[in-house]
């Protein structure tokens, strides 16, 4: 049996697969989201690993000695500091925090956009991890000081468990400080930052086998020693894994807190216009990704803090009540915005509402919202050439078939769902069925264990609403820009 970890924003998801990747079990485990001040994220790690064992625990219970290996899939971008006796120094910032805007321009400007893309594939935006950490060198001195190694959320939790310090070439593509063309540190980032090499993990591909697991871990969760650990990857990479998306051209939407358009490739490019992620893939291969940093999570903000009392599902069964042709558009820019706009500054909006609208009619807006933004993210990537005839999703989002069904009719694209829709901690369980041997690599591993679902063709009365209506979105997307100029 295999194990599949994947360490998200709001909590720890481990399952546990047969070698048919068949779920024996699945347990979540969530922890404390600290907001010190308004866009500022962090974590504890401990908390992480703490959740971690925890699940790990319930999901494992009396199948101990048939577990083979483990592997992780992460969130992105987060810094991780520890001193000299293996501590950490400060509660790790995350992904959507977006204290760094000073650092990022810094870097863009005196480092430069260009200089950025050619040794890193990307340039800086808050969420990367090089500006957090020139952050933490500008605010916290005396933290900076103190760093002896530096790593991903992930990677910590691989540290716990092996005492390896190492990482992946998919979770570092998203530190900025990784050429990810040659798969190896940018020296020129590091030596620009007053960085050195050692205070990095070693760098692997994603389904190397790190080692076996150390003394303390095993005796805690009564686990034989022998069990293998494989790094994994950053979970936009591992959630790819777990839908499939592992051919040049193949694409996934996944639908989690942030929303992801993702588009695997055998070759590595970069894009100079809007800055798409250009990151290596968890198959030995590339990827290119647009980010909306606010999907599920501009719902969970919009139900919590609107309809504390319902469901997700009666939300969305609300919606039989509204109409698709309306003239109620909502930015879902609550976090500030990534791709395709790369504006922090970038404020939630409501535009086109009257007297008539109901809290339903502001529901649909908010889920169309969403998808909007996520079609936006798409128009770059066929602007690539890349053009896509079927789309697999993923994430929370993905359990819902009216938002399935949504994202086909937007787009225009037939959706495929998985049998398994959280695909990071499936991509998970497949890394470790791949760096175990029970496949020789993730396309075989994928072809065996990915299973469809259902499909969502597009319908064409809502296709047609859509078009008209995305195009309006666009018109406000980029009249309100100036607006957000006001909050500079
Ligand atoms: C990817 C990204 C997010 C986080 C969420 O670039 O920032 O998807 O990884 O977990």
């Amino acid at each position: 049996m295999y194990i599949g970890i994947d360490l998200g924003t709001t909590g720890v998801k481990v399952i546990l697969v047969d070698k048919n990747g068949k779920m024996i079990n699945s347990v979540t485990e969530n922890y404390e989201l600290l907001t010190p001040r308004p866009l500022w994220t962090e974590q504890n790690p401990d908390d992480w690993y703490q959740s971690t064992l925890r699940a790990l625990k319930k999901c494992i219970q009396s199948n101990e000695e048939k577990i083979k290996a483990l592997s992780f899939s992460g969130q992105m971008h987060g810094l991780v500091i520890l001193d000299e006796n293996d501590q950490v120094i400060r509660p790790a910032i995350l992904w959507n925090d977006q204290r760094t805007i000073v650092e990022t321009d810094y870097l863009n400007q005196h480092f430069t956009v260009e200089k950025l893309l050619a040794e890193t594939g990307n340039v800086a935006l808050t969420g990367f991890t090089a500006p957090k950490i020139l952050w933490v060198k500008n605010n916290e001195p005396e933290n900076f000081q103190k760093i002896k190694k530096i790593m991903l959320p992930k990677d910590y939790l691989v540290y716990k468990f092996t005492k390896k310090f190492v990482t992946d070439v998919s979770d570092i593509s998203g530190s900025l400080l990784f050429n990810v063309k040659a798969k190896t540190y940018s020296k020129a980032m590091l030596a620009f930052l007053g960085l050195d090499i050692k205070q990095f993990p070693l760098v692997l591909e994603s389904s190397e086998v790190v080692g076996e697991l150390v003394h303390e871990a095993a005796k805690e969760l009564n686990l034989p020693q022998s069990v293998k650990v494989i790094v994994g990857g950053g979970d936009q990479a591992i959630g790819a894994i777990g839908t499939g998306t592992v051919n040049d051209g193949d694409i996934n939407i996944s639908l989690g807190t942030s929303g992801v358009v993702f588009v695997a490739s055998d070759n590595y490019s970069v894009d100079k216009k809007s800055f798409l992620h250009s990151f290596a893939h968890a198959n030995h291969k590339y990827h290119l990704m647009g980010v909306t940093l606010a999907a599920a999570g501009s719902f969970k903000w919009w139900k919590e803090s609107f309809f504390p009392h319902k469901s997700y599902d009666e939300i969305f069964n609300d919606l039989v009540k509204t109409n698709s042709d309306d003239t109620l558009y909502y930015l879902p820019y609550i976090s500030g915005e990534r791709s395709p706009l790369n504006n922090p500054f970038a404020k939630g909006t409501f535009s086109g509402f009257t007297a008539n609208h109901k809290p339903e009619n502001f529901s649909r807006a908010v889920i169309e919202g969403i998808v909007f933004s996520l079609r936006h993210c798409y128009d770059v990537i066929k602007s690539l050439n890349v053009n896509s005839k079927q789309i697999r999703i993923t994430g929370g989002g993905a359990k819902n078939d009216h938002w399935c069904q949504m994202v086909a009719d937007v787009f225009n694209i037939p959706v495929q769902k998985p049998v398994v829709t959280e695909g990071s901690s499936l991509g998970a369980a497949i890394m470790a069925m791949v760096g175990d041997g029970l496949f020789p690599d993730v396309f075989t591993a994928c072809a065996n264990i990915i299973k469809v679902e259902k499909e969502f063709v597009p319908k064409l009365d809502n296709v047609q609403i859509y078009q008209k209506k995305y195009q309006t979105y666009l018109l406000l997307a980029e009249s309100v820009k100036p607006f957000f100029e006001k909050f500079k």
